[in-house]
């Protein structure tokens, strides 16, 4: 199917889909696919490439000339804005609570040439409130702003994982029992979910939440996936299922999850994040143990600060 709305290209599409036959012979377990946005090929970016094409699409369009969002210290999203932004010919301006101090997600997206706004607090929520504020502040001044909260999730965001629903269609020879990927901000899943229906595939999608309650983020989704569906003019998505890997809390992975991510990453050279990968690939092999039939797993990339504790065997 074709997507309409208008797309400022970044990623080198499509990203590999793959067998993973040595891990396979290391776990004891399979078959396990992975699909690999981790090589999409724009600046470490991973997943969030896939909606920023759709984001600086609109902003584009709508002849904007400043990206408003926001995140935090360990946002892989900021700096993949700012470099998306930049790419795209628009500044970028980023709302960031916690201490950007020495948060190399953070410099990086400076150094990619956004400017920080800290809130100056640890409220995550606020963000999403201050970045509409500083847009309005900036149309005051007469810039043209294009605003997006944390993490692109919205529903035009969505849209580029729809489009990577349709991108794995045509990649498949059979289709998995099980898709698992891993659930912060709620758009790629919700994404997958409508392209997977505008697809025509009713494969079950595993969303593994690394951050908020699982029925918290599952009723986001869903309503994130039925908005991204009604701008495709495609049938209702189907309900993700979500599950709940926040464990020792946001950006620690357990013993379990990071052993898991040593072996992935001595097996197949797989760099996996403490944030996003390792949970939810460990959740992928524990689909795998229970005899659920081939799994994808698909890597949604995630930037090396978050992946050092793994390379250390810290536990
Ligand atoms: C590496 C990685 N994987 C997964 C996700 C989750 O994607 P979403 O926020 O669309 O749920 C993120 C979000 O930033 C991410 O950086």
């Amino acid at each position: 199917m074709a997507f309409l709305q208008p797309r400022f290209p970044l990623a080198q599409l499509p990203t590999p889909l793959h067998r993973a036959h040595r891990l396979e012979a290391a776990l004891g377990v399979g078959p396990l696919l992975l699909k690999r946005d981790d090589l999409i090929g724009f600046g470490l970016a991973g997943n969030k490439t896939r909606p920023l094409e759709f984001l600086l699409g609109a902003a584009r369009a709508e002849g904007a000339d400043v990206f408003v969002t926001g995140g935090g210290p360990g946002s892989n999203f900021c700096p993949a804005a700012a470099m998306a932004a930049r790419a795209a010919g628009l500044d970028c301006e980023l709302v960031v609570w916690g201490d950007p101090a020495g948060a190399p997600n953070l410099a990086l997206a400076v150094a990619a040439g956004a400017t920080l706004i800290p809130t100056g607090d640890t409220n995550r929520e606020a963000v999403d409130v201050l970045v509409a504020e500083r847009a309005a502040t900036l149309r005051a001044a007469g810039r043209r702003p294009y605003a997006v909260p944390r993490g692109g999730s919205t529903a035009l965001g969505a849209v580029g994982f729809a489009a990577a629903a349709v991108e794995l269609a045509q990649q498949l020879d059979e289709e998995p029992a099980l898709i698992v990927l891993a659930v912060g901000s709620g758009g790629s899943s919700a994404g997958l979910m409508a392209g997977l229906a505008a697809a025509g595939l009713d494969t079950p999608v595993l969303g593994v939440s690394v951050s908020r309650p699982p029925a918290e983020i599952a009723a986001h989704v869903q309503e994130l996936a039925a908005g991204c569906a009604a701008l495709l003019g495609t049938p209702a998505p189907r309900a993700p299922e979500i599950i709940d890997a926040r464990g020792p809390g946001f950006g620690t992975a357990t013993r379990r999850e990071r052993e898991r991510a040593r072996l992935a990453l001595h097996t197949e050279g797989l760099l996996l994040d403490e944030t996003y990968g390792a949970e939810a690939f460990s959740a992928a092999v524990d689909q795998l143990e229970a005899g659920s039939g081939p799994v994808l797993y698909w890597h949604t990339g995630g930037l090396l600060p978050a992946t050092t504790s793994i390379m250390k065997g810290t536990t």
